[in-house]
């Protein structure tokens, strides 16, 4: 039997780079599945598709898939390496807006739930306690205030020419929030199992050391 450990929480909650440093430490494979919203949303945006009924109509000829290079995740749509093209804020906006479709995320699930059965695997996204690994051995809900979020994200983009103002990055946060939280679908929730990691007054060394703790007083890891 494989080991399943979901970490959900919201968008900037540094979710991505603590799992996949925790991942590093446990030898397990970290699957980032915002990944794969993101891949649909780069998928409907190239082919202009907006309706929800066009996009179900067309997602069987989005072959999406996963592959692992030396611990890093690339993802795979119809033979071509997105993994890049994925990480701009209009994708960014366009994956938590496609992400509220039903059809969308059941596509998605079986996928996810495929990886999950025979790997031992740390996943991160914002319904994989909840819904799509209501089984897994851990469930942690990361977490930070919005403004640290913020002013993470902001640090991380200063060196970058068009680097947006503090304010529009906390409104964009603000309003992924918004949508991720209040979707009809699989909406983003703490499960009642998971143990709340809030990161706002840790460094990102603390976090990872916060979610290993937990891996080896729940796991014996
Ligand atoms: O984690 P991320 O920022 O790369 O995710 C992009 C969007 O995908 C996010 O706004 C919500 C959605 N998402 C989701 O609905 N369920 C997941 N398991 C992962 C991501």
């Amino acid at each position: 039997m494989s080991i399943n450990i979901a970490i959900d929480g919201p968008a900037g909650a540094g979710k991505s780079t603590i799992a996949r440093r925790a991942a590093a430490r446990l030898g397990f494979i970290y699957v980032d599945t915002g990944a794969l919203y993101r891949t649909v949303a780069l998928f409907c945006t190239r082919r202009g598709l907006k309706a929800e009924e066009e996009i179900g109509a067309a997602l069987p000829e989005a072959e999406i898939s996963l592959r692992f290079a030396d611990g890093v995740q690339h993802v795979i749509l119809n033979g071509e390496d997105v993994s890049e093209l994925i990480r701009t804020p209009e994708i960014s906006m366009a994956a938590s807006t496609i992400a509220a479709i039903g059809t969308v995320r059941a596509y998605l699930f079986d996928l996810q739930q495929q990886i999950a059965k025979t790997e031992n695997i740390l996943m991160d996204g914002r319904d994989i306690g909840t819904v799509v690994l209501p089984q897994a051995d851990l469930k942690i809900f990361l977490t930070a205030d919005a403004e640290e979020r913020a002013r993470r994200r902001h640090k991380e983009l200063a060196e970058k020419p068009d680097c947006p103002s503090y304010e529009a990055i906390l409104a964009d946060i603000i309003q992924r929030d918004e949508q991720d939280r209040t979707r009809a679908v699989a909406p983003l929730k703490q499960a009642e199992d998971a143990v709340l990691v809030d990161t706002t007054r840790l460094s990102l060394d603390e976090s990872v050391e916060a979610v290993l703790d937990l891996c080896k007083e729940r796991l014996g890891l």
